[in-house]
């Protein structure tokens, strides 16, 4: 009795300890976690004084939106429009803004919340005495209020004028009270106001206010190109060869000139380069891709009209078809023997054999047209007799 007791006990107190292990495999909701912590980190995220008050601002304007009501709801329109008039200025629909202020702004969202506080009686303010003289909420709270951004255009402390940088870049600092006015060109052009080509560019186009910057030619090396098409290059790149009389790059073929590819290999030029491709399996060394272009065929294949052809099948027949034979003759052999000592006997088993041949040769005579070759289970069967 005791050692089954000790057995019970032991069993139970391994199940609990495996469906403890098992619950603590389980992730805890990892999942939703991480979703939920992402969306904290941007909600806490700190973005620069401009952008902030931007966002702040943004939001606002979304509350604006929102209250906005329609103005024709039917009933005495004097009075709606009397109404409304007083509405749309007026501390009822700023609370309702208000309510709403930064929420689901998503990045900056704490950050929003604290400064639409500190901000709190410049809205009022402009709200009740400067709306209609100067209906850019922005303008007034972040660039003259705040001071943290400039008008679009402007950059730095006293927002001085960006450069234009020809369309081409953009300006550091560009609407905020910060960066150094210089221009980041995009890529492929240069110069202090982008008014020039990048290196490996060239000018396509240019009048006054506008340039445009093209990628050279892929013949063209690091020096450049003063103009379109391979032609136009200054170096050739490796690969490219410069014509003198031409006056130009002119692609090399390497397949003519270095060929590195392998005996199992053929040689392909592409501009600027070479690869090396694998024959195709029949053949041993070849021009090209595909069984029409060896040079010779490998083990197992033979040139059938200037293809190589997989012969090894077409073997495995033939060898069928003779072991078939002499399966048959073994038969013979058989009745002839027997009939040496039973002549009845004899004449049953060469009925037999006979049936037997020429059931199966009719068998697979008739079976699938065109595929001499025997299912591998009448193969198997013929083969056990
Ligand atoms: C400055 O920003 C404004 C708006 O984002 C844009 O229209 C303007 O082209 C920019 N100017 C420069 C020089 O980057």
């Amino acid at each position: 009795m005791r050692p089954n007791r000790l057995l019970v006990s032991f069993i139970l107190v391994t199940l609990s300890v495996y469906a403890q292990l098992s619950e603590a495999d389980v992730p805890p909701e990892g999942v939703p976690n991480l979703a939920k912590s992402k969306k904290d980190r941007q909600k806490s995220e700190k973005l620069p004084p401009c952008r902030a008050c931007t966002v702040l601002v943004n939001s606002f304007r979304d509350g604006m939106k929102r209250t906005e009501r329609s103005k024709h709801d039917g009933g005495d329109a004097a009075w709606e429009e009397e109404r409304l008039g007083s509405y749309k200025t007026s501390e009822l629909r700023l609370v309702e803004i208000q309510e709403g202020l930064c929420r689901d702004v998503g990045r900056g969202e704490d950050q929003c919340h604290l400064l639409a506080e500190e901000h709190e009686p410049q809205i009022e303010e402009w709200w009740k005495e400067h709306q209609t003289a100067q209906p850019d909420l922005h303008q007034w709270l972040c660039v003259e209020q705040a001071q943290v951004c400039c008008p679009d255009g402007f950059y730095g402390p006293n927002c001085d004028p960006c450069p234009s940088c020809f369309g081409n870049g953009k300006c550091k600092g560009n609407g905020t009270r910060k960066g150094n006015g210089k221009c980041a060109c995009e890529e492929g052009y240069g110069g202090d106001n982008c008014d020039s080509c990048g290196p490996e560019h060239y000018e396509a186009f240019r009048d006054e206010g506008k340039l445009l910057c093209s990628r050279c030619h892929k013949a063209c090396a690091a020096g450049g190109c003063t103009g379109a098409g391979p032609n136009a290059c200054r170096v050739c790149r490796s690969g490219w060869i410069m014509d003198s009389q031409r006056g130009g790059c002119t692609d090399i073929d390497e397949c003519i000139t270095a060929n590195t590819c392998t005996k199992q290999q053929f040689c392909v030029n592409n501009e600027g380069s070479f690869s090396c491709l694998e024959c195709d399996k029949s053949c041993d060394g070849c021009d090209g891709d595909g069984p029409d272009m060896c040079k010779k065929c490998t083990d197992g294949y033979e040139l059938r009209d200037g293809m190589c052809t997989d012969v090894s099948s077409e073997k495995r027949n033939q060898y069928v078809a003779f072991t078939r034979y002499l399966t048959y003759l073994g038969l013979c052999i058989a009745t002839c023997i027997v009939l040496q000592s039973s002549t009845w006997l004899a004449a049953l088993v060469g009925l037999a054999v006979a049936v037997y041949i020429s059931v199966s040769e009719y068998w697979l005579n008739t079976e699938p047209q065109g595929t001499p070759a025997p299912s591998p289970k009448i193969l198997e069967e013929l083969l056990q007799q």
